[in-house]
């Protein structure tokens, strides 16, 4: 049984193979349609979230499946003190596969070692969010048409932003990958994910100011500053504004660049950047759906069409 917490729990050529069935399941949905029949999801999310939860029952439904689940912690019985490992046994005689949401780093970690299904980390903490990144590789590739050789800058909250740990991750894999790191100084990727880069040789630099770098970016992964990971209320107050990216901003960058963020956006992209071609946050959106599809249909060794 295979579960996925991390994304380095995929080799990349499984990650590849993803991105394929992710890519034929887009464009041709109705052959993928009851592949699913009788699986059941649960969606376990004791955090909110919009995307994330919705992808994973559109995709069991659009696989033929059905879905059960909560949609926050109050309204399950973890709000009695019961435990996620207790949690997972449980829901495991009922479901077929889970998908977990969690504000604590590792919980996803911890219920997979007890759980009789296969459990998926649908983000834990400020820790790692892999099938963010699935939905992220997806749109790279059909942006850019490749994962190697890219400049990658990715800006705003890159200490307790999930998703920018696993996509550093992910993207580090591939040949000829370089990354700018913009972020002030106390929202700066942390220290183990920086010494992973470097024993892997990968080239990235850290820089302060937008401006400065976007000529030379492929792609700009724009974040939100994570409020709900702030101790200090004082201190969200100073930095969430850090980075507005707008249209007079994005004359300075390549007219093929992508501009990405995993949303949900607060401040840190105008709303006039919405219609820019090089928009691709709600492509991010639509593809969540099929590298999800394409995830479930291979934890639960399902054969493709
Ligand atoms: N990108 C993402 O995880 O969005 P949600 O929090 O809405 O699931």
């Amino acid at each position: 049984m295979r579960h996925l917490i991390d994304i380095t729990d995929l080799t990349v050529s499984e990650i590849d193979g993803l991105l394929e069935v992710a890519d034929d399941i887009q464009k041709r949905p109705d052959a993928y349609f009851g592949l699913c029949r009788q699986k059941k999801l649960a969606t376990l999310f004791f955090e909110p979230s919009t995307r994330t939860r919705l992808s994973f029952e559109a995709a069991m439904l659009e696989l033929g499946g059905q879905v059960l689940g909560f949609a926050s912690a109050d309204s399950s019985s973890a709000a009695k003190g019961e435990s996620v490992t207790d949690t997972v046994r449980t829901v495991g005689c009922y479901a077929d596969i889970i998908a977990m949401r969690h504000p604590k780093e590792g919980a996803p970690m911890a219920a997979a070692r007890k759980s009789f299904v296969p459990v998926i980390n649908a983000g834990d903490g400020g820790h790692n969010h892999p099938t963010q990144t699935l939905t992220d590789l997806l749109t790279i590739r059909l942006e850019k048409g490749r994962l190697e050789s890219l400049t990658v800058g990715l800006c705003g909250d890159l200490k307790f932003g999930r998703t920018v740990h696993s996509l550093l991750t992910a993207l580090s894999r591939y040949a000829g990958v370089s990354f700018v790191l913009i972020s002030p100084h106390e929202l700066q990727v942390p220290d183990p994910i920086k010494r992973a880069l470097t024993e892997k040789g990968v080239p990235y630099r850290e820089v302060e100011t937008m401006e400065d770098v976007l000529p030379e970016l492929d792609i700009l992964y724009m974040t939100r500053v994570q409020k709900e990971r702030f101790f200090n209320e004082a201190d969200y107050v100073r930095l969430k504004d850090s980075y507005i990216l707008t249209p007079e901003k994005l004359t300075l960058a390549r007219p093929d660049m992508a501009i990405m963020h995993p949303l949900p956006r607060v401040n840190e992209i105008s709303h006039r950047v919405d219609d820019d071609p090089r928009a691709c946050y709600f492509k991010q959106v639509r593809n969540g759906k099929f590298v999800r599809m394409a995830l479930i249909l291979k934890l639960l060794e399902v054969k493709g069409p």
